[in-house]
């Protein structure tokens, strides 16, 4: 799962030795390295185009073999479609694309040429022409090293694949400064991105809360970080009630793990990352129907972005303070669960009266943010798996993105252009507040049936007060399980992991 390295390629694509080399296509033309192996291999990528065999569209991959005719055994010509739709989502994905297919046939070293077209298509997009450079490196090497992701664990006879992608070298940017710089960033990044991965595809059985924070406090061992895992009795004297009536109906016991990492100024500004950490959500006493009911399994993917997201700015330092908390528990039904009609006080004593059980993110979501206050947030992002109806609404491209400070949302929006995620902008009019006034507690727990996405953003919004805020429900883009949706890959994302990271930076700069 581990790529050892990543470096600048100063070989032409023609010279290089690797296991395999990728160059890319756009649909109105071969890059200058496809156009280099074109000439190398008598004309048969323009034999290949004037036959119909190969177009450039996006996330094509056609792979030759060189037959002796270059030292690399194989070429990979990437499609990357139209110029103008090229944005670091697609590169990122394209490369994805490339490096599972690639780790499939066994290369174990990659060589991956761009080229100033594909740079000034990010610039193009992203706006920042520093960042374009960074941003390109970033999505090609981050791409290419999700290949290396095997989501077949648990499979007592493992297929023998090797190591995976162990290396992997960016080419055709050769003067460019900063190439090496951001491959060394690349790394962490895609590491982090594999582990959010595979913490969102862990069964629950062998991710409990408990077992959640184990990994984390593993994973953040020696890195600088402080972690405080607050356990149930800590909860308890917290007065969580919002976090323990939601786990009061699983056997397994809640935790809220709360990370932190101080690299501005003591007084200055600090960023809050809060992500609901469900390890498996039933619904509860409000059951969910079996069918599809395993996904599920995923509802802690958010706090897993928040975690990869701590461990990746802990090796990349940025100069901001950031604080990542994830409240963590089983969604159960059980002689001890909460029921509809049953009302919790959450730690920042506002009161929720439950009408309906599977809305849980929301509710622990409260107590994760009120934590994140004491714990000094000036400003706070939280993610979640949190509806089903932004699914409806955005599928498993967008991410939909509600705020309380139009100026903090467009950092975030920025942010997830550099790192590869996409994010929609959703609405959140006065005139939506309504939904969710209750007769006897300070709120309840759900709206109606329709704007469902809003009406839980405006629920968490409470909780976040006079704060700047942004709310991004990952729902649909914590997991592709569309396979007509060919130009995304399948499985866990890690999303919005790199947009975290960027994020912090961004954050840096104020
Ligand atoms: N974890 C689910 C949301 C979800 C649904 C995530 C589908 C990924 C895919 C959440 O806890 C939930 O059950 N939400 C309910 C809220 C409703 C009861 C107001 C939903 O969306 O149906
Ligand atoms: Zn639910
Ligand atoms: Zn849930």
């Amino acid at each position: 799962m581990i790529v050892v390295q990543a470096s600048t390629q100063t070989r032409a694509v023609t010279d290089v030795d690797s296991d395999a080399v990728v160059v890319t296509a756009f649909e109105d033309g071969f890059s200058p390295a496809a156009q280099e192996v074109d000439r190398a291999l008598d004309g048969l990528l323009t034999e290949m185009r004037d036959g119909k065999e190969l177009s450039g569209k996006f996330a094509e991959r056609t792979v030759i073999h060189t037959l002796g005719r270059m030292p690399s055994k194989r070429v990979m010509v990437l499609g990357l479609g139209k110029p103008k739709q090229l944005d670091t989502y697609r590169l990122h994905n394209a490369f994805w694309f490339a490096g599972a297919a690639l780790r499939k046939q066994g290369a174990h070293s990659v060589s991956a040429y761009v080229d100033g077209a594909v740079v000034d298509a990010i610039h193009g997009r992203n706006g920042e022409s520093a960042a374009a450079l960074p941003d390109t490196v970033h999505a090609v090497a981050t791409g290419l090293a999700l290949g290396n992701y095997q989501g077949d664990s648990n499979k007592s006879e493992k297929k023998d694949n090797g190591p995976g992608i162990e290396s992997i070298a960016v080419g055709g940017l050769d003067g460019r400064p900063g190439v090496d710089e951001a491959l060394r960033q690349a790394v962490i990044l895609a590491e982090a991105t594999n582990t959010v991965r595979a913490w969102a595809a862990a069964p629950s059985n062998q991710l409990t809360p408990t077992l959640l924070a184990e990994a984390a406090q593993k994973l953040f061992a020696g890195t600088g970080l402080e972690v405080e895992v607050l356990d149930k009795a800590a909860l308890q004297r917290e007065k969580a009630g919002a976090l323990l009536g939601v786990a009061q109906g699983s056997d397994e016991p809640p935790v809220m793990i709360a990370v932190r990492w101080d690299g501005g100024a003591p007084d200055g500004p600090r960023l809050a990352l809060v992500g609901k950490g469900i390890t498996f959500d039933t619904g509860g006493i409000s059951i969910k129907p079996s069918a599809g009911m395993e996904t599920m399994k995923f509802d802690m993917g958010g706090g897993a972005a928040v975690l990869g997201a701590m461990w990746a700015i802990s090796q990349l330092k940025p100069k901001a303070n950031v604080i990542g908390v994830v409240p963590a528990t089983e969604n159960m039904p059980s002689g001890h669960a909460y029921k509809p009609g049953d009302v919790l006080t959450s730690m920042s004593g506002k009161t929720i009266e439950v009408l309906n059980t599977d809305a849980e993110g929301r509710i622990i979501l409260a107590d994760g943010i009120e934590w994140a206050k004491r714990m000094g947030a000036t400003h706070i992002v939280d993610v979640a798996t949190l509806t089903g109806a932004i699914v409806v609404a955005l599928g498993h491209v967008n991410t939909g993105m509600f705020t309380n400070d139009e100026d903090f949302a467009a950092m975030v929006a920025r942010a997830s252009r550099r790192g590869g995620d996409r994010v929609a902008p959703m609405p959140m009019h006065p005139e939506y507040d309504v939904a969710l006034t209750s007769e006897v507690a300070d709120m309840k727990n759900i709206g109606g049936r329709e704007a469902g996405s809003v009406s839980a953003a405006v629920f968490l919004r409470e909780f976040a007060g006079e704060l700047p805020w942004v709310h991004l429900d990952i729902a649909g883009t914590v997991w592709n399980d569309q396979g007509d949706l060919t130009v995304v890959p399948k499985g866990p994302s890690g999303t919005p992991v790199r947009t975290f990271v960027h994020l912090a930076f961004e954050f840096a700069k104020q």
